[in-house]
């Protein structure tokens, strides 16, 4: 697996926004992206309702923010009443696909047989997967987190056959943290969790460009500490980015985070020249 170095910070739109209100929140970010006061050191993605992604995709066309479709349905188009398949949410604008949120998996049934089948059907549409894992509460009570992540993981990818993405997010997101019902994490809850999700993309996905983000109850007041605190390559925000400016405010959060995280680290030239002088 390999890391990207540029950072995602992202948004589900989850079941809100009319058309207007989409159309608003895109403007406002567009406006924000025109003015220059996106850090560009942040892979912006939002992901529209179904009904707003062709609209929001014209509003932010150039702008660099990627957008992404909720779900999709795996199978080719067809008769199949409600749904909508990958090639139409790519053909409306998604250049990415969530799949398997802990609302899908826990309100509306949503397997990891699932999820597999999706996974496949985005990576031969030409769609990014973004596939969201994580554990209950009470798998976690019971010990449970390592052995369901890995597996969640593992059957996520258990359908692609020879065909590689050819980039992939997976977001860690523990149900227990997220929404108004949810519990905020903190770092050293979730380091584990996120240390396991990388572990088991690594031996199914060498060579892949692989992102890890986290999410669930990510708001202004944390977004810093996880991101320093954690290995992440991302965060994946529902509530606290329902708007532009909240968005644009976190965005700022975790460009400053993502320059103190960079200073802490030493680049391969320092280490080198550590070693140098220091051979033991
Ligand atoms: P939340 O949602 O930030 O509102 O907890 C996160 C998510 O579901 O991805």
């Amino acid at each position: 697996m390999t890391a990207p170095a540029s950072f995602w910070l992202g948004t589900s739109w989850k079941m809100t926004k009319t058309l207007g209100e989409a159309e608003a929140y895109a403007d406002d970010l567009r406006a924000a992206v025109e003015a220059g006061s996106v850090p560009p050191e942040l892979r912006l993605f939002v992901l529209p309702a179904a009904t707003s992604l062709a609209t929001v995709r014209d509003r932010l066309d150039g702008t660099g923010v990627a957008l992404g479709a909720q779900n999709a349905h795996p199978g080719p188009d067809g008769a199949v009443t409600g749904e909508v398949s990958m090639s139409m949410v790519r053909d409306a604008g998604a250049s990415l696909v969530e799949i398997g949120h802990a609302e899908r998996r826990t309100l509306l049934g949503e397997t990891d047989d699932m999820v597999a089948d999706k996974v496949a059907a985005a990576v031969s549409t030409g769609l990014t997967p973004l596939v969201c894992v994580g554990e209950t509460a009470a798998e976690r009570t019971h010990g449970e987190t390592s052995d369901v992540l890995a597996s969640q993981v593992r059957a996520a990818l258990s359908r692609l056959g020879g065909s590689r993405p050819s980039e992939l997010l997976v977001a860690y997101e523990p149900h227990w943290a997220i929404g108004s019902e949810g519990r905020p994490a903190r770092p050293a809850d979730v380091a584990e969790g996120l240390a396991v999700v990388r572990r088991a993309l690594d031996e199914d996905l060498a060579g892949t460009p692989t992102s890890v983000l986290y999410g669930g109850s990510v708001h202004a007041g944390n977004a810093a500490d996880l991101m320093t605190g954690l290995d992440v390559d991302g965060l994946f925000v529902g509530r606290a980015a329902w708007t532009a400016p909240g968005l644009l405010d976190l965005a700022h959060r975790c460009a400053d985070a993502l320059r103190q995280r960079r200073r802490r680290q030493p680049t391969p030239d320092l280490v080198s020249a550590i070693v140098r002088k220091d051979p033991r």
